[in-house]
């Protein structure tokens, strides 16, 4: 077993730590408030090749792994979470399930525009009424000859507003038990009748776009099913557990920044006549959130490596979302505590990141969704 960080995956920390603390970090605070990203920073994403990080190298991509990918989404996040939770859903929820379960002419023809960024990725599976229980989805996919008609409402999608392609959950079969009846689409946007709803107003990831997507008699060729037909549950879920992965990685991105920031701050401020990193007090929670974040780092490392081998890592990818998301706003609050008066107000960033970190226990699945999958797996023995 090797800790140590291969020449490559060196370099490609170090790029992205350099693009974020160049790009980014300046800016944060200017995306945060004005509730979206700067468009050039999308190009220079695209030009470093961030966007096709794991897209294979024969389809204009990088060609590597989920390791490569939390390496870098862990630098971003550390940064600008919006920006990084927007790179993890174009790679893990669009790039990833393209990847791994589309077809020779589907590959072709959408993952050389994913890999340069000319489209962005989104994953159109919350509904209303279907959240948790991700298989109660509503939305519909009937056949007309050769073509799909969809008819829906999906929720919450992260980079609606910015997305050129949409992977979309729906009915197939209304008879079939709840997973069994789904099938998975692959929608461009500007598909007649596909419309961006409502943009969410949100209390962190601001700069991200989150909104509702509308599906209105959309048409579909036989083309865009994307896996096999009443088996998009499977894929939907498959493809959460690399996406789960990228959330775990925005979290200890945004508890490192945390850290940081409590370290510094520590030792700067002074009272009772020396700086407040003198007291025993500011010092355990500096000792406990930084072996809390290397310990689910490691969780997040397994999850990635293994899918990087090509197997299932459901549990591990849900026991590092658990403890990572957990662990970012555990730091989040200590940081902040440690700011004092001085950390609820905007002179510092502790307050953006505090705002941050509450959606990594919330989104690809709620924390207890995560204890749900790891007491299933561990109980089946
Ligand atoms: N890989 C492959 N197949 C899987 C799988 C996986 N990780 N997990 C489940 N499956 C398969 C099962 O084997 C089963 O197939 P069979 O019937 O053939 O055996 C089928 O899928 C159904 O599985 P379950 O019985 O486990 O399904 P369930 O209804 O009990 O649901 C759940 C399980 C874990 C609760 C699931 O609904 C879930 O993960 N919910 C949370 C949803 C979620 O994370 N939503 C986030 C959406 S994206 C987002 O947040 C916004 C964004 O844009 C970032």
């Amino acid at each position: 077993m090797d800790f140590n960080l291969t020449e490559e995956l060196t370099l490609i920390r170090d790029m992205a730590r350099d693009f974020g603390e160049k790009e980014l970090l300046p800016r944060a605070a200017k995306f945060d408030a004005q509730e979206s990203i700067d468009p050039d920073v999308f190009e220079k994403m695209g030009e470093l090749g961030l966007f096709g990080l794991t897209i294979p190298e024969e389809y204009g991509g990088a060609g590597m792994g989920n390791l490569a990918l939390s390496i870098v989404l862990m630098e971003i996040n550390r940064c600008c979470a919006s920006t990084g939770v927007t790179l993890s859903v174009h790679n893990s929820l669009l790039g990833s399930p393209i990847k791994r379960f589309g077809t020779e002419e589907q590959k072709a023809k959408w993952l050389p525009k994913l890999a340069t960024g000319e489209l962005i990725g989104a994953y159109c599976l919350t509904e209303p009424n279907a959240g948790s229980d991700a298989a109660a989805i509503r939305t519909t996919a009937v056949r007309d000859g050769d073509d799909w008609i969809l008819d829906g409402t999906k929720i919450f999608v992260t980079n609606g507003g910015f997305a050129g392609l949409f992977v979309v959950y729906a009915r197939t079969n209304p008879d079939a038990s709840n997973a069994k009846g789904i099938s998975a689409f692959l929608v461009p946007k500007g598909t007649p009748g596909l419309t961006v709803g409502k943009k969410e107003k949100k209390l962190g990831i601001r700069g991200s776009s989150t909104t509702e997507i509308l599906f209105d008699k959309v048409r579909v060729g036989a083309d865009a099913l994307l896996g096999e037909e009443n088996k998009g549950f499977p894929v939907a879920m498959d493809t959460l557990d690399g996406g789960r992965i990228g959330i775990s990685s925005q979290a200890i991105g945004i508890g490192d920044a945390c850290l940081e920031a409590a370290v510094k701050y520590s030792k700067e401020r002074e009272q009772f006549g020396r700086p407040i990193s003198a007291f025993q007090a500011i010092q355990w929670k500096i000792a406990d959130m930084s072996s809390r974040l290397d310990a689910a780092r490691l969780m997040v490392f397994r999850a990635a490596a293994l899918r990087d081998e090509g197997k299932r890592c459901s549990r591990e990818a849900a026991q590092a979302k658990l403890l990572a998301s957990t662990t970012a706003n555990y730091c989040a609050d200590e940081c902040l505590q440690i700011h004092g008066g001085a950390g609820y107000t905007d002179d510092f960033h502790v307050e953006r990141l505090f705002r941050d970190a509450r959606i990594t226990e919330i989104y690809e699945g709620a924390t207890d969704i995560q204890r749900i999958v790891i007491a299933r797996q561990v109980l089946a023995g």
